[in-house]
């Protein structure tokens, strides 16, 4: 249901968007009135402060067509507006903010200025909608610690012209040191025109194949959707909504990043990333729509935080260590993952990850390691803690057979996994508790469970015991339901660990 309502959404995007603008800021006028309750307003040059308290702004900035913003109820009066130099508001830069306008060179703009000053913010105020292209905010020559503060909507174009042959991300800060986005706005990746048209084209996820619908009907897909007549096929490369990249202490709080083409969150090639109090929002079947990625990243804390898509609500690819995730809550979408590791024969290097106090609800995989054949370098001390799932198809997962294709050739090279562990993982599945599929050449080992209580919950699929194959380790308590296939202690022939597999 929720899907239709949102094909009929999509099949008048292009017209309905001033209105839906409109909605917007209504929603988003509580939650203005609400920080300025707070009083924590950065405010905006005294002349520019367009959201004052119910009235219309003063004419004179703004260009004829630009329409007020009309909040429904009566706001308390707002703090007097600090005069800032240090502050640039993209209204001020020539943004209209009205959900049409391509206001993409109001925010390069308004970049620019805010670049060259230390500590400076960049004022995405509220109640506004502003349509942006893609957008690059980068370094390496800007001041540091530059505060992006996002109080109103940010949208993605959806004409098809705009993103060319396909681009791999729509908005990015690059190489800055300190960079902060914060605020209680909202990056809209305007993702429906992408998930229609290419239902098919997009990889599944490998674990589908372990869940077989009890009535031996295939999993359906989604009706095709009638293609948006106003717009032409999108590219088949879809953008990242917002993507951090070769950045020192990056700290993202407070917003709401929904309906990504693809990805709604990555880090690369940072180090020193604070994630707290965010929301992501896709709907359950929107492919390939990660949460946050992580990857070639150090020094991660992600806590605090609602992920709801269609893909791994958190994915730990190469490169990363010292990652802390905890107080999240996931799904829909498939749960927490390490991996996919080791695609096409590449090294990867994963350490030192802790994932705990994590709610999870009707999501495909639980928390999950995923490598493919044919790879190498390892994962090394990863902790999954107090995991509470509840309808989740596949709750603990290692899967060294990742594959995109029905199979996908045998091979001795593997990513090395150790030092695994896994307490107090309880709750509800709807498949198998425990799936652990460890390579042939390089079993799993130090693997321990710890506290694990997992209650089957007849639904639509065949339910399977838990299951291993090349996994040694410890189990620390009984569990439930007894997962007697660990293989304790060590395997007698452990390959010893050679220069190909060292990170
Ligand atoms: C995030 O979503 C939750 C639940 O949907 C909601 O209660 C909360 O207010 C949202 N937070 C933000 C920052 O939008
Ligand atoms: C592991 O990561 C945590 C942060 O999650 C950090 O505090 C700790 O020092 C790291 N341990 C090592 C050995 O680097
Ligand atoms: C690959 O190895 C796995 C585990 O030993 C085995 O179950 C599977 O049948 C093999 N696949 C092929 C294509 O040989
Ligand atoms: C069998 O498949 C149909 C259609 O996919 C589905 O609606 C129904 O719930 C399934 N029945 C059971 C017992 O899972």
């Amino acid at each position: 249901m929720l899907f239709i309502a949102f094909l009929v959404f999509s099949s008048s995007f292009d017209t309905c968007i001033a209105r839906r603008g409109r909605h917007w800021r209504q929603n988003r006028g509580t939650s203005a009135s609400l920080y300025k309750k707070k009083g924590k307003s950065h405010g905006s040059n005294s002349n520019h402060n367009h959201h004052n308290g119910g009235s219309k702004p003063k004419p004179k900035p703004q260009p004829p067509s630009h329409q007020a913003p009309l909040p429904t109820a009566p706001k308390p009066p707002p703090p007097s507006p600090i005069e800032d130099s240090t502050t640039f508001n993209v209204l001020d830069f020539g943004a209209k903010g009205d959900g049409k306008s391509d206001d993409t060179k109001a925010f390069q703009a308004a970049w620019a200025a805010a670049c060259k000053v230390e500590a400076s913010t960049m004022l995405v105020p509220a109640e506004y909608v502003f349509l942006v292209g893609p957008v690059s905010f980068s370094g390496p020559y800007c001041q540091a610690n530059i505060v992006f503060q996002l109080y109103g909507t940010i949208i993605a174009p959806t004409n098809s012209n705009v993103w060319g042959k396909g681009l791999l991300w729509w908005i990015e800060f690059t190489k800055l040191k300190g960079i902060t986005i914060q605020g209680t706005g909202t990056i809209d990746g305007s993702g429906s025109v992408w998930w229609q048209d290419y239902p098919f084209d997009d990889p599944v996820d490998d674990e589908t194949k372990l869940i077989i619908p009890l009535n031996n009907t295939v999993e359906k897909h989604p009706p095709i959707p009638i293609r948006n007549e106003f717009s032409k096929k999108m590219p088949s490369i879809k953008p990242t909504a917002l993507r951090f990249y070769g950045s020192i202490d990056t700290t993202v709080t407070g917003i709401t990043i929904q309906n990504s083409p693809q990805c709604h969150l990555k880090f690369d090639n940072c180090m020193g990333v604070v994630v707290h109090d965010i929301n992501i929002s896709s709907p359950g079947d929107s492919p390939n729509t990660d949460g946050i990625h992580l990857q070639n990243s150090k020094d991660v804390l992600l806590h605090s935080s609602n992920l709801a898509c269609g893909d791994d609500c958190v994915s730990i690819q190469t490169g990363c260590t010292n990652v802390y995730v905890h107080n999240v809550n996931c799904g829909p979408g498939h749960g927490i993952s390490i991996g996919s590791l080791g695609k096409d024969n590449t090294r990867a290097c994963v350490s030192n990850i802790t994932v705990r106090d994590v709610i999870m609800h009707n999501t495909m995989t639980g928390v999950r390691i995923k490598t493919w054949q044919g790879g190498s370098g390892s994962v090394q001390g990863v902790l999954f803690s107090n995991i509470q799932v509840s309808e989740v198809q596949l709750p603990i997962v290692i899967d060294q057979f990742y594959c995109d294709k029905s199979t996908c050739k045998n091979q001795t090279s593997a990513v090395a996994l150790s030092g695994i562990n896994y307490e107090k993982i309880r709750g509800t599945y709807t498949v198998k508790p425990v799936h652990f599929a460890c390579s042939d050449a390089l079993p799993c080992i130090d693997v321990s469970l710890t506290t694990i209580e997992l209650k089957p919950l007849q639904e639509h699929y065949h339910m399977y015991d838990p299951f291993c194959w090349q996994t040694f380790g410890e189990l620390n308590t009984p569990t439930t339901p007894p997962i007697n296939c660990l293989q304790i202690g060590k395997p007698s022939s452990n390959r010893p660990q050679s220069d190909h597999d060292a990170c």
